[in-house]
């Protein structure tokens, strides 16, 4: 220690010793939990909380007040359960798996505050849904991180749970999503979701395929309005799909196209 007497005033100074990172025990050698391991009974717990029912139900009717398709338990529960089955098909642990089905659970929750950056809504409102049930925090982020990520605009794919969830989500495509439907609307969403008969998703973790085939009936719709609005969406389950390890097949009415 150093005291120094410069006009009137008295300074003291204090040696500081150099302090290194290892002094303090920042980040522990060994991994503490921070909950409980994401298993198939806990998931299906959060599935069958009433809070999140509520958020799906708020976000399905303020979707409905402006125009748009169903998004409601139906959506919900398909993405969920394809998100699931895909990451389970291509070889991922169980628990990957439940953390795809969660975040295709509560992707779209968020709707209802307005539609602009839906999936970071979302993922604010789940958040203390899964806080409450007790789920470790590494499964909590990378569920979080994956809804907060689904949408084209703004949506980054980082991980096995991002990519299961945007390839569940985007190829939802089908009349029983239209609420009012009318084929000879002008309005060229519904217009291809009511020309869409089927939509099918299927995995070859032999061959790393991911494939989805799509039959429109033309007389609707045409190849052409599909491609209009959703290329944007296709280019990201092809992103998707080579995060994870995978080529994406389009077949549109027996028609390879990509
Ligand atoms: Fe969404
Ligand atoms: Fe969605």
């Amino acid at each position: 220690m150093y005291t120094y007497l410069t006009g009137y005033t008295f300074y003291t100074l204090i040696e500081i010793p150099l302090v290194t990172m290892d002094d303090y025990e920042i980040y522990p050698k060994q991994k503490i939990p921070t909950g409980k391991p994401l298993i198939r009974e806990l998931a299906l717990k959060v599935a069958n909380d009433p809070r999140l029912h509520a958020l799906i139900r708020a976000s399905d009717k303020y979707l409905d007040a402006i125009g748009y398709t169903e998004h409601g338990f139906r959506h919900t529960r398909l993405v969920a359960k394809r998100a699931r089955e895909l990451a389970l098909t291509l070889g991922h642990t169980k628990r990957i798996a439940e953390r795809a089905f969660l975040a295709g659970l509560t992707h779209d929750v968020g709707n209802f505050l307005g539609r602009h950056m839906h999936g970071i809504s979302s993922a604010t409102l789940v958040y203390p849904i899964l806080v409450d049930h007790g789920i470790e925090y590494d499964d909590i982020t990378t569920i979080l991180m994956a809804v907060a990520n689904h949408e084209e605009e703004v949506g980054v794919i980082v991980d096995e749970t991002g990519a299961c969830l945007v390839i569940a989500d985007k190829t939802d495509v089908h009349r029983s999503r239209v609420r009012y439907p009318d084929p000879t609307t002008q309005d060229i969403h519904d217009r291809v979701n009511i020309a869409t008969k089927s939509c099918s998703l299927t995995a070859d973790p032999v061959e790393r395929l991911i494939k989805t085939e799509v039959i429109i009936d033309t007389a609707i719709a045409s190849v052409m309005e599909y491609f209009e609005i959703f290329t944007s969406r296709m280019v990201m389950v092809r992103k998707s799909s080579r995060l994870l390890g995978c080529r994406f097949k389009l077949i549109i009415n027996d028609t390879e196209l990509s």
